[in-house]
């Protein structure tokens, strides 16, 4: 982060605009929202001095020096001159007031952001001032997406403040009521400017509000393959309300960040052979974090009913009476299909796909590979690097064509992702000599030439590197 969000309080202040053309007038304008005192000074023309009275300022039309700077809380110079505005930005510093030179962070202490103003709810926006054109198209997105009364929500929900706190004494339990409140129909009725009804149902809900009961619950989250834009929105509501994240190795950051900020995080590991805790502890910490009257996401990558245990946690809650719920999310498989560009099924070749693991309870001799070389349909193999070797002499000296396609597929989603094509012979060698490390996806079968196809492909043995 470049730079620090924070909110100015600027009611009453003395703020300072340099400049007087149209940018001036919007900053002035940007300033009186926040109920600063704007002083503007500047070479305006008559149209614009006429523009600032009509706003009530008033304009001191001459140049600018270095004593109009005392005592602002903040300075915006939008001069459009050079000489003006680095005068303006070195006057400011000297003396302590933040100043924002229009366009020019390097001469600024602080960027106005693109503002989306729903009082008492303002979000800023800023790209640092590398795309400020993004910021503002981020903004239009924002601006779509809620609601235009949100202001309305907000002022409704401080006016029961102190209400709510009256009657719900733990912290907990008034966050719940908060969560259920702005996620129900009461929030919508707010929203829909009902106003009295929403006033007088509030007050029934309040006097009610012990509703809320101490039990916790479990949700398991799938969190998908890695690229946070591929959770679910059901996910996003689940992680935003979660008390306490229990999470996976193959979890990211990035979708860490999408948790409420005092929510609770314990990572639990996973790596093949690097359990940071056992299954057993894993079950035996989400139910009691839930016993606890805690709502707990177990959070997982991919699917959680796919290779992730999510059936045993699911069992071990539910036969201790814990409220337990499991959100579905993209498994590898279909993220790294799509990243490949491979179809899993196509009714000119593939009618079938199985998913398997290349790496059972015990070994890769868990799975039926001879039965699967014969059906001659797609096979996606999650966790195949370690027995690629293995999986692929199996599925060959079971009948399968050594010139099968297959498409390789490291970290699909994610930054690093690295797409590979080969064929049954060939996929084991070429892992090997790429070095993958991160979580592998193996697709067999004829669906995986379109992989090949639609890349580069690099002359170097057997050794087709379709993107790096
Ligand atoms: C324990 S399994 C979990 C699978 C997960 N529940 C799912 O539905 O995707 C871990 C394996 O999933 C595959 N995998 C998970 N994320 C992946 C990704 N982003 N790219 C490629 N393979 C991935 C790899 O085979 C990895 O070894």
């Amino acid at each position: 982060m470049e730079f620090f969000p924070a909110f100015l309080d600027l009611r009453d202040k003395p703020c300072l605009v340099v400049g007087g053309g149209s940018l001036a007038i919007a900053k002035a304008r940007l300033l009186l929202t926040a109920q600063a005192r704007v002083r503007v000074v500047g070479a305006a023309n008559a149209d614009d001095v006429e523009q600032l009275n009509a706003l009530g300022l008033v304009i001191l039309p001459r140049e600018f020096r270095a004593s109009d700077v005392e005592g602002c809380a903040v300075v915006i110079s939008a001069a459009g001159d050079a000489t003006i505005d680095r005068k303006v930005s070195q006057v400011a510093r000297d003396a302590g007031v933040p100043v924002n030179v229009v366009d020019n962070p390097k001469q600024s202490t602080f960027v106005v952001p693109a503002i989306v103003d729903r009082g008492p709810i303002v979000i800023g926006i800023t790209s640092g001032g590398a795309a400020p054109l993004l910021a503002r198209r981020v903004r239009a997105q924002i601006e779509a997406m809620l609601p235009a009364r949100l202001g309305d929500l907000a002022r409704f929900a401080g006016q029961f403040r102190g209400a709510v706190k009256a009657v719900i004494a733990d912290a907990r339990l008034r966050r719940r009521f908060w969560d259920r409140f702005f996620g129900g129909p009461l929030a919508q009725m707010v929203l829909s400017g009902r106003d009295r009804s929403s006033r007088e149902a509030m007050l029934a809900l309040v006097n009610g509000g012990h509703a809320d009961d101490l039990s916790g619950s479990v949700a398991i989250v799938g969190a998908g393959p890695g690229d946070p834009d591929l959770l679910t929105l059901k996910a996003l509501r689940a992680l935003q309300s979660a008390d306490v994240i229990v999470y996976d190795r193959l979890v990211g950051k990035r979708i860490l960040d999408f948790a409420r900020r005092d929510a609770e995080r314990i990572f639990v590991g996973k790596a093949k052979d690097n359990h940071t805790l056992s299954q057993n502890d894993i079950n035996a910490l989400l139910a009691q974090k839930a016993l606890a009257g805690s709502r707990v996401v177990r959070l997982k990558g991919g699917d959680p009913f796919i290779f992730g245990r999510g059936g045993e946690e699911r069992d071990y809650l539910a036969a201790r009476g814990i409220d337990v719920t499991v959100v579905p999310g993209i498994t590898a498989a279909t993220a790294a299909a799509a990243a490949a560009s491979v179809p899993l099924t196509h009714r000119d070749t593939t009618q079938a796909v199985t998913f398997v693991t290349g790496h059972g309870r015990d070994s890769a001799s868990d799975i039926e590979w001879a039965a699967l070389a014969r059906l001659d349909h797609t096979i996606v193999v999650y966790m195949g690097l370690a027995n690629a070797q293995r999986i692929s002499d199996q599925l060959i000296n079971n009948g399968m064509a050594p010139a099968t396609p297959v498409a390789i597929i490291e970290n699909a989603t994610l930054p690093a992702e690295k797409i590979l094509s080969g064929t049954a012979a060939t996929f084991p060698m070429i892992a090997g000599q790429q070095g993958l490390v991160g979580p592998v996806l193996i697709i067999i079968g004829e669906v995986a030439a379109s992989a090949a196809a639609r890349q580069t492909i690099i002359h170097d043995a057997d050794l087709r590197e379709v993107a790096a």
